[in-house]
């Protein structure tokens, strides 16, 4: 039978749902999102579904990941759509909390997650707190849904490094999955922030996921000369018109620089046009040496 979607704001509504269901031992996967769901979303909950009987989204603008001058009150809220698509995929609840409901005390005296050593570099070096605001409300939304396992996207590489790091430091029951980017026909990975884009933006956009695929196949090829990959990612960005934040090439399981044992590699890049700032990423295995 199809599943009702069932929008709850208040956090002990939620437990309550919660509760029935632990009680009968049946699992919970969780998809947190901040809204304007599209079909990355969508490939989240359909992974979601395939991990546990009960899936909870929630649809929640945190505040404190943004920084001052950052797209808060800018950052698409489409309500509608979002339970539209939510019923189209049969998803049981939406929890939908009130930015009171998350910071009963104000943002300013929460408790706070930190995650050391990643949460400052490439992203975090030029979003200062952002990574601080992601840990602190996932942790959060993880305590109050309790979910067996939570879903999110590959596309945010360093955000879902930082949140499978905050739960095993903080020894929180759930499993972290991590689930492929979901692209436009052009490569270009799919996000809200894409709204922003203008159409002649829109053309250039897919350059991105070209750069870091160019990057990947030299990689792939045998290159090493990391530092002269990551020149040419930055320059071929620059050339199609985007203000580069960095273009990086990390060890995948540490997000620090490669050395002589890395084989599983990343090329990650943050670039700006116009309004949107957007951020990709790709992994790379460097061929065994001879
Ligand atoms: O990736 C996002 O949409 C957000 O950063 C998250 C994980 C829902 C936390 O607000």
């Amino acid at each position: 039978m199809a599943k009702s979607l069932e929008v709850i704001a208040r956090p002990a509504q939620l437990r309550e749902r919660v509760m029935q269901w632990r009680r009968k031992g049946e699992r919970i996967a969780f998809v947190p999102t901040m809204g304007n769901l599209h079909a990355g979303h969508g490939s989240l909950v359909s992974r979601a579904a395939q991990l546990a009987e009960h899936v909870i989204v929630s649809v929640f603008v945190n505040p404190l990941q943004f920084g001052p001058n950052e797209d808060f009150a800018a950052y698409p809220r489409t309500p509608q759509d979002d339970q539209n698509l939510l019923r189209s995929l049969h998803v049981e609840v939406l929890f939908a909390p009130e930015v009171d409901d998350i910071y009963p005390r104000g943002q300013e005296t929460t408790a706070r997650v930190h995650v050391p050593g990643l949460e400052d570099i490439l992203c975090g070096a030029f979003r200062p707190g952002h990574f601080m605001g992601v840990a602190t409300v996932v942790t959060k939304l993880l305590n109050l849904v309790q979910p067996d396992v939570a879903v999110f996207g590959e596309k945010d590489f360093q955000q879902l490094m930082i949140i499978r790091r905050a739960a095993i430091d903080l020894c929180m029951p759930v499993e972290i999955v991590g689930v492929e980017t979901t692209r436009e026909p052009d490569g270009l990975a799919m996000s809200s922030r894409n709204r922003y884009l203008l159409p002649e933006q829109r053309a250039v956009a897919p350059h991105i996921f070209a750069a870091l695929d160019r990057a990947r196949q030299a990689i792939e090829s045998g290159a090493t000369d990391y530092a002269a990959l990551e020149q040419a990612g930055t320059e071929a960005l620059k050339e199609a018109g985007f203000r580069v934040d960095y273009f990086a090439i990390r060890d995948a399981n540490t997000l620090q620089m490669p050395n002589g044992d890395s084989s599983d590699l990343v090329v990650l890049t943050a670039a700006r046009i116009g309004r949107a700032r957007l951020i990709d990423n790709v992994r790379a295995r460097r061929p065994p040496a001879k």
